[in-house]
């Protein structure tokens, strides 16, 4: 008989999504890591940071969209009543612009949140119910590239907004494959407002990934620390420096962390040790450009057909308001 204590077993952090996706990206080659890893409590105040750098153009530019074209939004949106769901709202920070176009069009709405992060939900649902009394939040936790299920029936007209670029985190088959997901759950009439950055000048590109202050490197590096504090690893973040670059053929910036020195990095809760070369990469994050062009057939591929579209004077960020075909 097989005695119970003899049975292979792995420190029970193995299991978790975390243990998971380092185990699975630390022991690829050429290694990678998931930019989910970036975001916790740490890792998404830096990213509010970076929102707020000079050279990081993206959030303000579409904030400044919604600020000049949030009605013309709403009114494109057509007439029967919305409820305005979220994908990846975080604390929803840009949202409130475009609630308030609803509210001034339709008197309240219904605003379902939708995130991973349970505590980033809360802010938004603090902020948005103090500032506009109009708008019930209904907040759902849950990781929307898993679990599309959450998506409410709702008795209205749904706008569904995935903003931000947060798209751009997706290889052009795993966003095909989330929007394709996305249309399944929809009924036709249903909207999708996707905002996406545009492909510009290399030098703003690189500066909007490469900012002068580090934050963006501090970014990059907070991976490292988050495996230390939940796998027990001994990552050493100043051993590894923080690059970007421009891959103009997969129309992406990468995001990279290099290893500085030889070495070796203990993870005691995988029972395992990663061997690094100097000048040896981690692939941490992909941001994908557009044009006006992919975009379009890119959601016509996923079953969406174009209703509407906006963009600064500039032509560097892009909202496409499309209708569940
Ligand atoms: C949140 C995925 C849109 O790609 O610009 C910012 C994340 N990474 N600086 C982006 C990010 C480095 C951001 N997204």
């Amino acid at each position: 008989m097989l005695a119970l204590s003899s049975l292979p077993c792995l420190p029970p952090a193995a299991s978790t999504p975390i243990g998971a996706e380092v185990r699975r990206g630390l022991t690829s080659r050429p290694k990678t890591l998931s930019p989910w890893l970036f975001y916790d409590q740490r890792g998404s105040e830096l990213f509010e940071a970076i929102t707020e750098l000079p050279e990081y153009y993206l959030t303000r530019t579409e904030r400044g969209l919604f600020a000049r074209c949030g009605d013309d939004i709403l009114a494109a949106a057509g007439s029967p009543r919305l409820a305005i769901l979220e994908l990846g709202a975080g604390t929803a920070a840009k949202t409130g612009l475009l609630l308030q176009a609803a509210v001034r069009r339709q008197g309240s709405v219904t605003y379902y949140p939708i995130d991973i992060s349970a505590s980033a939900l809360e802010h938004a649902r603090r902020n948005i119910s103090q500032q506009l009394p109009q708008v019930t939040v209904k907040p759902r936790v849950a990781d929307y590239t898993t679990s599309l299920d959450v998506i409410p029936s709702s008795g209205c007209r749904r706008l569904v907004l995935y903003i931000g670029s947060s798209i751009g985190n997706f290889d052009p088959s795993q966003a095909a494959a989330l929007l394709r997901a996305l249309r399944r759950r929809l009924a036709p009439g249903d909207l999708l407002l996707l905002g996406v950055d545009h492909i510009k000048d290399r030098g703003t590109l690189l500066r909007a990934y490469n900012d002068a202050a580090g934050v963006t490197a501090e970014f990059n590096r907070n991976a490292l620390l988050r495996i230390n504090r939940d796998l027990g690893a001994a990552f050493r973040p100043r051993l590894f420096r923080h690059r970007a670059l421009w891959n103009e053929p997969e129309s992406r910036i990468e995001m990279h962390l290099e290893s500085l020195v030889p070495q070796q990095v203990p993870i005691p809760a995988l029972e395992i040790a990663i061997q690094f070369r100097r000048g040896e990469t981690i692939h941490t994050e992909n941001s994908y450009k557009f044009t006006p062009g992919s975009v379009c057939r890119l959601l016509a591929r996923c079953g969406f057909s174009p209703v509407q579209d906006w963009t600064d004077p500039r032509r560097w960020f892009g909202l496409y308001l499309v209708a569940a075909a």
